[in-house]
């Protein structure tokens, strides 16, 4: 059982930067990621289609023998965790909104907290509902940054367009006086340089996949379910798009350790996948 793989989860490549927070914490682990890029983006679209997706989704997990499920997603885990986890889910799911609203709560000094993410995310209020339960006199103000989610899909971090939209989504809530800055859309701390130098160094960021993954070590550990090896632990990557082009933005996001990724189908439209033991090997290290 402990050797068995975790699951990531997320519309596209923004959920590399929660597997790789796991992938340094806990190198020994096998890590079986899946995303949804057909569908991709999540953003714009409503929970009950997102908490659909996740669910085909799970089924694949539970198929390939994960042993837990990351959803590597604010969107998805706002979908699928907050509004209270479906019954029918076949394997334990750890979500990312819990952990980054607990580390924004201990990072903040003012108490004012910001928060950048999805239309949905911020339509939903997670984040402002998790951090009033732990927080009571914490103010939150929240930005959507749908452009900022696509650039990075595409691998574009860090250029002028980038620092641009970050300026233009940033500024409302620097206004405001926020001393603590949630990155909550799993794919903004692939843009973290950039965003850490239009803020400047009063501001902390706090990134949700980096909380998760030491949440995801306590769940394991306290469970006997820690994989022991120390090193070595394989990846693999499954996306319903694309494959080359998964791998050739995830090569830029991740570098040395994404070779290649295999096929998912729309399970809507045709047969479930059943891929090999064997398929998408990246080595591990
Ligand atoms: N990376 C995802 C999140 O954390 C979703 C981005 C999208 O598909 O719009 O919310």
């Amino acid at each position: 059982m402990p050797q068995r793989p975790i699951g990531f989860f997320d519309s596209g490549e923004g959920g590399l930067t929660v597997a790789r927070a796991v992938a340094e914490l806990l190198p020994g682990e096998e890590i079986l990621y899946a995303c949804d890029s057909a569908h991709f983006p999540y953003g714009p679209r409503p929970l009950p289609e997102v908490r659909r997706f996740f669910l085909r989704f799970a089924q694949f997990f539970a198929d390939q023998g994960c042993k837990l499920v990351v959803i590597a997603c604010n969107t998805a885990t706002a979908a699928v965790l907050l509004s209270g986890p479906p019954p029918e889910l076949p394997l334990p799911v750890l979500g990312v909104v819990e952990p980054g609203a607990r580390a924004a709560v201990a990072a903040t000094r003012n108490g004012r907290i910001g928060v950048v993410a999805t239309q949905a995310t911020v339509g939903a209020g997670v984040y402002p509902r998790v951090i009033a339960g732990l927080a009571p006199g914490a103010r939150v103000v929240q930005q959507a940054c749908p452009v900022l989610v696509t650039l990075a899909e595409q691998g574009v971090v860090e250029s002028p367009e980038v620092r641009e939209e970050v300026r233009r989504c940033l500024e409302p809530l620097l206004a405001e006086g926020i001393d603590t800055l949630v990155l909550g859309c799993t794919h903004l701390p692939h843009m973290q340089k950039v965003i850490g130098e239009v803020v400047g160094p009063e501001v902390r960021l706090v990134d949700p996949g980096m909380a998760t993954a030491r949440e995801v070590r306590e769940y394991l550990a306290r469970r006997g379910l820690l994989n022991p090896a120390a090193s070595g632990g394989r990846l693999r990557f499954y996306t319903t798009g694309d494959p080359d082009r998964f791998v050739r933005v995830a090569r830029l996001l991740w570098p040395g350790r994404v070779h290649r990724a295999d096929h998912l189908p729309l399970w809507s439209t045709e047969a479930p996948p059943a891929p090999s033991p064997t398929a998408g090997g990246n080595p591990g290290g």
